[in-house]
């Protein structure tokens, strides 16, 4: 869109407007494509070069003529190559100009001059052009002194008008693409400021966080239940609370049940609540938490250790709005948005019983997976200085900074305990730092050491198994030590024997054990 304030206040359209006013005695005025005027020329007070166009402007239908003649013009712009001509007006023999104000092959609007003759025009041409003026409602006096005043323009002269207001087209057109450019560079900075680095207070800049702050500002806005999925520590807790912080209900309660921290029957009441003897102990009624959560957001931490029987009763309440308190026999009805997470595989636990199918469709109506922090490396930097931060504003230090060889590490760890175990390793070392300045490797655990990669290049094994049982993990390790070093050593055992540290023998029978042995590998792979 053309801002045409900025058009007419531009200061070499206005000199070209009033020098080719004095000269050739026309008005010059812009529209828009659709013919819409965007020049003062309808104002009440505007103040007209031509005498003729200020006594045509105070007639009953003199707007109206201005408007069927700018129509026509812009018609015949659409059907010819010229980019400007002059054509007759509503009043016989009297002529206006258009030129085309276009951008990239498409027209935005035209400039007109308007009025004038040609100095072959007649004095019969002239009385018919006063005849008609009053004939539309002019004076007989007015009619005389405009069409006295109307300028007779050489060819050559209205040949060089013409050039001019196509010249102030041309300007226009130009400031137009100049101004969008501009606009466009500024949309692109701005998107480019978008590229939000935390969404609330969730930390991070990789793409794949990108997105999902993107479809959390979606879906913040709806009722819809969402399912957060994503390993531990990677933030699904945070995300539950920058949805409820971004809804329409932030101004009422955000509360979080962790489901695996109850029995069934616990839960039960815990959830729902229970009435004044509904089983020992319930000495009076208590509220659950989807009353106490009622014009707010329910946070079911852990859904996938629920059981089944807690799932059925869940269910009612997502779909029917409604439960029943422990030991009641009325039910109670809410109105609660429920955000739900959990770091087990619902899909897996369906396919094995565990979990409901009705109840994931109900809850998964949003879905949002939060990548784990191996799969977004560029957010490890930037969370790392976050925390360093904190820690060291907490703890009254000056900021401390990385050394080179700790954010290498710390990089390429494979961090399995997510954002959680990233944020507690640099409260750690923020302590073990002590006085230093700078956080050196020496200060990094063993579980930093390169033996973690050792799985990496082959994907054999990914990283050092730090669950079950130690001994499945030792020989693991063993076996794939041993498959990397025979090829190594291109099957040669007694080197690599040498190399490991144990017997010929030893290592044979190892071999033998995790079946590395070449040409069984040669006919069974
Ligand atoms: N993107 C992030 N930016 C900043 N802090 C984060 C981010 N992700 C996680 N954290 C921090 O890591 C810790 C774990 O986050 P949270 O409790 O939300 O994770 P979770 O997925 O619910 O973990 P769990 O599965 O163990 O319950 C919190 O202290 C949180 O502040
Ligand atoms: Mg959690």
């Amino acid at each position: 869109m053309i801002d045409w304030k900025t058009i007419k206040d531009l200061h070499a359209n206005k000199k070209l407007e009033e020098i080719i006013g004095k000269w050739f005695g026309v008005d010059i005025f812009y529209t828009d494509q659709h013919g819409n005027v965007h020049s003062n020329i309808f104002d009440k007070d505007y103040d007209f070069v031509s005498h003729f166009f200020k006594i045509q402007s105070q007639l009953g239908y003199g707007k109206e003529f201005v408007s069927q003649d700018i129509e026509k013009g812009l018609d015949k712009l659409k059907d010819t190559e010229e980019d400007s001509f002059y054509y007759e007006s509503f009043f016989p023999h009297v002529r206006m100009i258009a030129a085309k104000i276009e951008s990239e092959g498409e027209t935005l609007g035209a400039v007109f001059a308007y009025p004038y003759v040609t100095d072959q025009i007649t004095k019969d041409e002239l009385q018919e052009i006063e005849e008609k003026l009053v004939e539309c409602g002019a004076s007989k006096e007015d009619a005389q002194t405009s069409v006295e005043q109307l300028k007779k323009l050489q060819k050559h002269e209205y040949e060089y008008l013409k050039e001019l207001i196509g010249l102030v087209a041309h300007e226009v057109s130009m400031v137009y693409d100049e101004v969008n450019k501009r606009e466009n560079l500024i949309m692109d900075l701005n998107a480019e400021l978008g590229n939000k680095y935390r969404y609330h207070n969730i930390i991070g800049k990789s793409k794949k966080m990108q997105e999902i702050y993107h479809l959390l500002t979606k879906v913040s806005n709806s009722e819809a239940t969402i399912l957060i999925q994503g390993e531990n520590g990677t933030g699904k807790e945070m995300v539950a609370k920058a949805i409820h912080y971004n809804s329409p209900r932030k101004d009422s309660v955000f509360l979080a049940v962790n489901c695996s921290a109850f029995n069934d029957n616990l839960l039960d009441s815990e959830l729902f609540g229970h009435i004044k003897g509904a089983f020992t102990g319930a000495v009076k009624d208590k509220k659950g938490f989807f009353e106490a959560a009622n014009g707010g957001t329910l946070f079911l931490d852990e859904i996938g250790d629920m059981s089944l029987s807690m799932q059925v009763k869940l269910l009612r309440v997502l779909q029917e709005g409604t439960f029943l308190p422990v030991g009641a026999t009325q039910p109670k009805k809410v109105n609660v948005r429920v955000l739900a997470a959990t770091n087990r595989p619902l899909k897996e636990m369906i396919a094995k019983g565990d979990f409901r199918e009705d109840l994931y469709y109900r809850i998964n109506v949003i879905n949002v997976t939060i990548p784990p922090l191996r799969e977004r490396t560029e957010d490890i930097p930037l969370l790392m200085d976050t925390f360093l931060e904190t820690k060291c504003g907490e703890m009254g230090h000056p900021l401390k900074q990385w050394g080179k060889k700790t954010l290498e590490k710390m990089i390429d760890y494979k961090w399995p305990g997510n954002v959680r175990e990233l944020q507690n390793d640099v409260h750690r070392l923020v302590v073990l730092a002590g006085e230093d300045k700078v956080i050196t490797p020496d200060l990094l655990g063993s579980k930093f050491n390169d033996a973690q990669d050792f799985g990496a290049p082959t994907g054999n094994l990914k990283g050092i198994n730090t669950r079950g049982k130690l001994k499945a993990a030792l020989e693991e390790l063993e076996a794939y030590m041993i498959k990397e070093g025979l090829k190594r050593c291109n099957f040669n055992k007694s080197r690599l024997s040498k190399e490991l540290g144990i017997s010929r023998a030893s290592l044979i029978m190892k071999v033998d054990k995790y079946d590395l042995d070449k040409r069984k590998k040669a006919s069974g792979e």
